[in-house]
């Protein structure tokens, strides 16, 4: 009799040890660790299916070159995401789509599904979390119900497999969600980091035999009770997250990894009650309801892989009553601000240590660029002085430690998208793209001092009140 293996894995990141444990030494996550059976050691996947072989079969080898037979890449007909997988489904492929549960995954898949079913392609939708009377329902709601999209409600994987083998391989099939499934080379329990792991290594074989591409949608969970989708990451060929405020109507997905196209492209999506709709410029969006009139404000002229996006950066700076004062941040890095802060502080002869700082991206967007630094500046030197920015102008620039505003990536393309959006100034670091795509005036910036020396003077307030308090009218009373 097979012996059974007593192991205890980490739901979060995999790692399996041989008794329980309060806290994972791999990922550091606490209560992570749950007893499986049927695991047996790190790569602990499907157990064996067929018997093995005495001698090993002959295989045909070949060439680099060949005969491709189909098209490699099937567009989904949204472009949105087909921007982001670089340029449609590669068959074969196997892609997993992560993201809090409810910001939208299986509303994006089924408008998906029945873009690409519009085409002649054959697609399958499998999903363990609903009903097929539920998924029909929403896709009433979303006007999709005369698409021929193949629907089931399943979750074990051999089933699935089988009954997507039957007749025409299907040009890609939805696995939503890859948490739900199991199979049944593993003793584990469904839900478990060995089940889904099995369950995924299971359809990846599939998807690479057939040519199916296969979608594998995965619940992002902090709490590491429901197993994480991230140890599939390594398995897949493109892993994309879908990532949105709850608060918000916009969604971006983005390209995590991608084995066949770009690793730094967005496509942005409004959630409205009619589905996902596409966002082809998302820089008017994101400047959407903007407050031109108030100080702390500043566009930054950001880039999203090749494309240009432009988006309000909002400070407020407010003397402190705390012996520590408040840095609070969303949607930037809150290590860069604090470099922002000491760099302005150092050499742009500004004093914030007695003030709360709290900085927001608007529209709940997430950037990353170091480029934002010169947009960030701007902000926080306009709310402390009161100064309002030209309403006008857009910013964009890294800066360094000593002061310094250094060249960043991709100016024209910022300079281009401001002009098309009607900004008048860039107020940019000197050197590379620097003059400006005809129309649009640059000021180029070699240090962050001349720049707080630019915002001073346009303002009713001096930067460095000597009080640390700005009353909040805009006269020229002093
Ligand atoms: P869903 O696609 O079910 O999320 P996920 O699969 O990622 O868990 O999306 C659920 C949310 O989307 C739900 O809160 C309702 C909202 N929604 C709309 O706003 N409009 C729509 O047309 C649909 C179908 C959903
Ligand atoms: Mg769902």
């Amino acid at each position: 009799m097979a012996k059974i293996h007593q192991t205890f894995v980490c739901q979060s990141c995999g790692a399996v040890y041989n008794r329980w444990r309060g806290r994972c030494e791999a990922c550091n996550g606490w209560n992570t660790i749950v007893e499986e059976t049927g695991a047996t050691g790190p790569q602990a996947g499907p157990v064996k299916t067929r018997p093995s072989r005495a001698r090993g079969r002959v295989f045909a080898l070949e060439g680099l070159t060949g005969e491709v037979k189909e098209a490699p890449r099937i567009p989904s007909g949204i472009n949105e995401l087909d921007r982001v997988t670089g340029g449609g489904f590669v068959r074969g492929s196997v892609i997993l789509l992560g993201g809090d549960p409810g910001i939208g995954k299986s509303t994006l898949l089924m408008q998906a599904s029945a873009a690409m079913a519009r085409t002649g392609e054959r697609v399958v939708y499998i999903s363990g979390e609903e009903a097929v009377a539920q998924v029909r329902l929403r896709a009433e709601r979303l006007g999709l119900s005369s698409a021929q999209v193949e629907l089931a409600a399943e979750t074990n994987v051999e089933d699935i497999v089988e009954t997507l083998s039957q007749g025409r391989p299907p040009a890609l099939a939805i696995i939503d969600s890859i948490q739900t499934m199991w199979t049944e080379t593993v003793e584990s329990a469904p839900g478990t980091v060995t089940q889904v792991r099995g369950s995924a290594q299971t359809l990846i074989r599939f998807a690479k035999t057939s040519g199916t591409a296969v979608i594998l949608v995965g619940h992002v969970t902090k709490d590491g009770q429901i197993a994480g989708p991230r140890v599939v990451e390594h398995m897949v060929d493109a892993v994309a997250s879908f990532e949105g405020d709850q608060g918000h109507h916009f969604r971006i997905l983005r390209a995590v990894k991608n084995r066949f196209g770009p690793t730094d492209e967005i496509g942005v999506f409004e959630m409205t009650d009619m589905g996902l709709a596409e966002v082809p410029n998302p820089s008017a969006l994101f400047l959407a309801g903007r407050d031109h009139a108030a100080p702390g404000t500043a566009v930054f002229a950001g880039m999203e892989g090749t494309r240009p996006l432009l988006v309000e950066i909002q400070a407020l700076v407010a003397p402190s009553s705390l012996g520590m004062p408040r840095r609070a941040v969303v949607g930037w890095d809150p290590n860069r601000l604090s470099m922002v802060l000491a760099v302005l502080e150092a050499h742009g002869g500004i004093r914030l240590g007695t003030h709360d700082v709290y900085l927001n991206v608007a529209g709940g967007l997430r950037i990353s660029e170091p480029a934002a630094d010169l947009a960030v500046a701007a902000a926080l030197v306009s709310s402390l002085s009161g100064a309002t920015l030209p309403p006008e102008t857009v910013y964009f620039g890294e800066i360094g430690l000593s002061g310094a505003v250094r060249p960043v990536a991709q100016a024209p393309a910022r300079l281009k998208e401001a002009l098309k959006l009607g900004f008048a100034k860039a107020v940019m670091p000197q050197g590379r793209g620097e003059g400006g795509d005809g129309g649009l005036t640059t000021e180029a910036l070699r240090h962050i001092a001349d720049m707080v020396a630019g915002i001073a003077s346009n303002g009713p307030r001096r930067v460095a009140s000597r009080r640390g308090h700005n009353p909040p009218d805009y006269g020229d009373d002093d």
